[in-house]
């Protein structure tokens, strides 16, 4: 049988991968397909790199509309991400009847509904596993591999570049700020590094695997999103003396109420085995009630890691596309007529445990104001920490009546997230709390 063909969109970082070890490994990846796989044409602004990197016998072009209208073209791949003209050209792919292969986070997250449907009008596949956790196949697990399961919750490390940040500044004990410097000029991190630092990726792919485990849809303008720019190295080291590391996760929980969908820093128990995933790795932890927990480490990133998620969903088209649309796996895991309307929580109705740090004056009765305020709201602590009075003032507090200060660390039990905004608004209004209340969410993930 001839090969399939395919057609890329966009040759940078992961389509040169693609195309390296779909060449490399072509005569086993034929094996595994039933038939060859061929990049028969790629669509590039940059033609004369783009030949570089392809060499003959590839056709190349600088409009991606040409790749898909090429009626021997039966794959597209499109990594040119973001939300603009990819959206434009994937449903144009789609309309045109191929099949489509994307890394595309960003505009599943958003738009996937529309994708989907137009797909599944259309008879064709939308496969996206390179776009949640790079390499690590998490997208298959969680749609075939735990489909047993009822999945009870998902908690991952889904951004490397935050990932590497914190390592370092816990590994350095250094501020968030000269860090990402740091990262920018080893390449960890982009020259804009907004959607990384600021939890805009990572919820991305939380809002994509949320809608897989609970068959609920893409609802990326529903989840709470909060990046690492505000950690500082203290909070790194105190979490460490209680016991626990900070990590950016990716969460996303079935409750009674509803699907919890969330990024923000989190402490975790330093003895998980997650807590010990370092740099610029991924790793993804998943609940389901009949396996229990299952962990899932790797690359997230990067050239040909990501290829391989690429290819991967290359070789599942490639061995399902005659196959009655409706024996194939469902975009979303669940059948489109049986998708879930559970509402996605707002942030307030989260029950969660916390981390505070509060910068308080070293005066008498301090504490006993501060434990008062949570025990009214009904919230109860797990641990206290006070460091020694070593230190009389900082940038933050100056101006202020220079007075000995202290930090104090609480550790609380599970609370409702909108009694603690309250707790925290009283304790914020002391007079003797001295700057913003740090304020950093916990999970055991037992
Ligand atoms: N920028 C992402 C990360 C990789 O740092 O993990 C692509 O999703």
């Amino acid at each position: 049988m001839k090969p399939i063909q395919v057609g890329l969109l966009g040759i940078g970082v992961v389509g040169s991968g693609t195309f390296n070890v779909l060449k490399r490994n072509q005569e086993e990846i034929k094996r595994r397909a039933g038939r060859g796989i061929e990049i028969t044409q790629v669509a590039d602004l940059n033609v004369a790199r783009a030949r570089e990197l392809v060499g003959p016998g590839v056709s190349v072009v600088d409009d991606a509309r040409a790749v898909i209208a090429n009626p021997d073209i039966d794959i597209v791949i499109e990594l040119i991400g973001g939300y603009g003209v990819a959206k434009t050209l994937v449903l144009e792919a789609i309309a045109a009847g191929k099949h489509v292969v994307t890394a595309n986070k960003a505009l599943l997250a958003v738009h996937g509904t529309e994708i989907f449907a137009a797909a599944s009008a259309k008879g064709v596949m939308v496969a996206f596993e390179a776009a949640v956790a790079g390499g690590i196949p998490i997208i298959k697990a969680l749609r075939e591999g735990l489909t047993a399961n009822s999945i009870q919750w998902i908690a991952g490390i889904i951004n490397g570049t935050t990932n590497f940040i914190l390592s370092e500044m816990r590994d350095k004990g250094l501020d968030f700020a000269v860090v990402l410097k740091q990262a920018q000029a080893l390449g960890y991190a982009e020259a804009d590094p907004t959607f990384d630092i600021e939890g805009v990726d990572a919820a991305h792919k939380a809002t994509i695997m949320s809608a897989i485990a609970f068959g609920i849809p893409v609802q990326f303008d529903k989840a709470y999103v909060e990046g690492i720019t505000k950690l500082g190295a203290a909070d790194i080291k105190y979490a460490e003396q209680l016991g626990y590391r900070i990590k950016l996760l990716g969460i996303t929980k079935r409750t009674p109420k509803g699907i919890e969908l969330r990024v923000h820093p989190c402490l975790i128990p330093a003895k998980r085995l997650i807590a010990n995933v370092e740099g610029a790795m991924n790793a993804v932890m998943v609940q389901g009630d009949a396996v229990g927990t299952t962990l899932y480490y790797g690359k997230g990133a990067g050239s040909e890691p990501t290829a391989s998620a690429v290819i991967a969903d290359l070789v599942d088209i490639t061995r399902l596309h005659t196959a009655d649309p409706k024996q194939r796996v469902p975009h979303l895991a669940f059948q489109p007529n049986a998708m879930s309307d559970l509402p996605v929580m707002a942030m307030g109705e989260v029950i969660t445990s916390y981390y505070l740090r509060l910068r308080v004056a070293d005066e008498t009765g301090v504490l006993a104001k501060v434990t008062g305020i949570l025990a009214d709201a009904g919230i109860s602590i797990d641990a206290v920490l006070q460091r020694e009075a070593d230190e009389i003032g900082t940038e933050a507090s100056a101006g202020l009546p220079q007075v000995p200060q202290t930090d104090v660390i609480i550790l609380t039990h599970d609370c409702l997230e909108a009694d603690m905004n309250a707790a925290i608004g009283k304790m914020q209004a002391l007079p003797t709390v001295l700057e913003p209340i740090t304020r950093i969410r916990k999970e055991e993930l037992a």
